[in-house]
């Protein structure tokens, strides 16, 4: 019903002057006149336009920000904020604990195609996890190899040790004190990027048969690896707040024979989720009482947005049941191939494995990467690359607000260039794939991070590059996803 003028006085007479301005963006927020993602005047444009105090805008805006319409962004203004994926949302709710089963992995050929076109180098980049390498110091490190590389002439051209460069694992140790482990050079195994740690790792720790535990949704080349050694997975439930979900697995342990657990507690890969160090502690203690290997996968942990970066599960590992795994690949030189392996109790298996497969791993990157290190100015460089990311993670979100169908939700990670995004239940993920790929754009679609039957309404995308193609490519999904609905 219509209000009176009188009502409407009456009504606005109770308000302070600031809320009166706060309810006017928040109507304008509720028809739509500022759409999720956009932004809002700045105060002083807001302060000049309606002769208000700054003072008075100021307290407009930190009321509609308790209120969770708006947000402010650091030196670029306030924004409307998009919806949220929630832990409780429906692609990541909770599967009872009694209904998870072991499966035998075997990829579905679709996924695997699927999989395959996403490093097709000619599509828009939104669905392969790869960094900007626009943002990597790609002349410096090539000089660095070019100078190691005569600086160490027969090295450089030999078998390094089989544990890697003695200078490079010196070098990881240290920066290790950031996640929270105390580490010698010993501790620390140099493997062919991530991939190859993980696994390692698994190779070591499971024989064909057993059961993995893993995050749902899982990266799908846990899975890939996990069908090659014929393994079993048992998929925990995961939230883009807190990642795993502890009670589930706990049950499931204590109901199965699980035989390691494979994670990636910092800034996961799809779900940008991070788990809390007491929950990291809490998962560390309860796989030892089992005397469970943790596999933990932190490729993405130096990729944090705000001044610390997360600890690694490693920090709580008192028995040397922790295998973290991690490389460069996402700071640095994905095609260095350079990155390690923390072993624990598992160190004198992977190393023979490492030296059966690989004898060592490549010679001269190891060398640019160790001097990159010591003298490349690395800190500073994740330092910018981290702003960038977490800007690009921003505009992704807004243009995801802007063009995809209402009701659509995000993640909002904090760290990392990967969005998780949950469309309305009759968005097909697959479907929308294909229909990309015939306009040259990748995503990747929800159903390849896991086995069952889950996230048909779910895409990943990669919020590392950002330029009007990318926003132009998101209008496309947004338009072929809202089609569906
Ligand atoms: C979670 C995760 N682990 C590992 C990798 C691969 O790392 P690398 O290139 O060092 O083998 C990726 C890259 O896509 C990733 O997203």
């Amino acid at each position: 019903m219509a209000r009176s003028q009188e009502d409407v006085a009456v009504t606005m007479s109770k308000l302070a002057l600031y809320e009166e301005v706060a309810e006017g963006l928040a109507s304008m927020i509720g028809d739509g006149t500022y759409r999720p993602g956009e932004r809002i005047p700045s105060i002083r444009a807001m302060s000049r336009n309606k002769r208000l105090s700054m003072n008075t805008v100021m307290r407009a805006y930190a009321h509609l920000e308790n209120m969770g319409l708006i947000e402010a962004r650091p030196q670029s203004g306030y924004y409307v904020r998009c919806r949220v994926l929630e832990p409780e949302s429906a692609s990541v709710r909770t599967v009872r604990a009694e209904d998870i089963a072991p499966s035998p992995v075997t990829i579905r050929d679709i996924s695997f195609q699927i999989m395959r076109s996403l490093s097709d180098r000619s599509l828009v980049p939104l669905g392969r996890g790869v960094p900007n390498s626009e943002l990597l110091p790609v002349d410096k490190l090539n000089r660095m190899l070019g100078t190691e590389s005569r600086r160490f002439r027969m090295q450089s051209i030999s078998y390094e040790d089989v544990a890697g460069s003695a200078r490079l694992r010196a070098q990881i140790a240290r920066r290790s004190l950031n996640a929270g482990c105390t580490l010698s050079l010993e501790d620390i195994l140099v493997t062919s990027g991530c991939r190859e740690a993980v696994s390692l790792a698994l190779h070591t720790v499971c024989r064909p048969g057993d059961t993995v535990a893993v995050e749902s949704p899982v990266y799908y080349t846990f899975l890939r690896i996990a069908e090659w050694l014929g393994l079993k997975v048992l998929e925990i439930p995961s939230s883009p707040g807190e990642g795993m979900n502890l009670d589930v697995l706990n049950y499931v342990i204590r109901h199965n024979t699980v035989r390691a657990c494979a994670t990636i507690l910092n800034f996961n890969n799809p779900l940008g989720s991070v788990m809390s160090e007491e929950k990291k502690r809490e998962l560390v203690a309860m796989l030892s009482e089992y005397d469970i290997p943790l596999i933990e996968d932190d490729v993405y942990g130096d990729l944090a947005f705000g001044p610390a970066r997360p600890v690694s599960a490693k920090a709580f590992d008192e028995k040397g049941l922790v295998l973290a795994c991690s490389s460069f690949s996402k700071t640095l030189a994905p095609g260095y191939r350079v990155g390690w392996i923390i072993p624990g109790r598992y160190r004198q298996e992977i190393e023979q494995l490492k030296a059966l497969f690989n004898a060592a791993t490549a010679s001269p990157t190891q060398l640019a990467i160790a001097e990159f290190l010591t003298n490349g100015g690395y800190d500073h460089h994740l330092r910018t690359i981290r702003r960038v990311y977490s800007r690009n993670v921003e505009g992704m979100r807004g243009a995801v607000a802007r063009y995809f169908p209402q009701g659509t939700r995000v993640t909002r990670p904090r760290g990392g260039f990967i969005l998780w995004v949950e469309m309305p239940e009759q968005v097909d993920a697959i479907t929308l794939y294909e229909k990309a790929l015939q306009k040259g754009i990748s995503v990747a679609p929800g159903p390849i991070f896991t086995l069952g039957d889950r996230f048909r309404n779910c895409v990943r995308l990669n919020a590392a590059f950002w330029s009007e193609q990318t926003e132009q490519a998101l209008e496309t999904l947004g338009w072929i996803a809202r089609e569906m609905v």
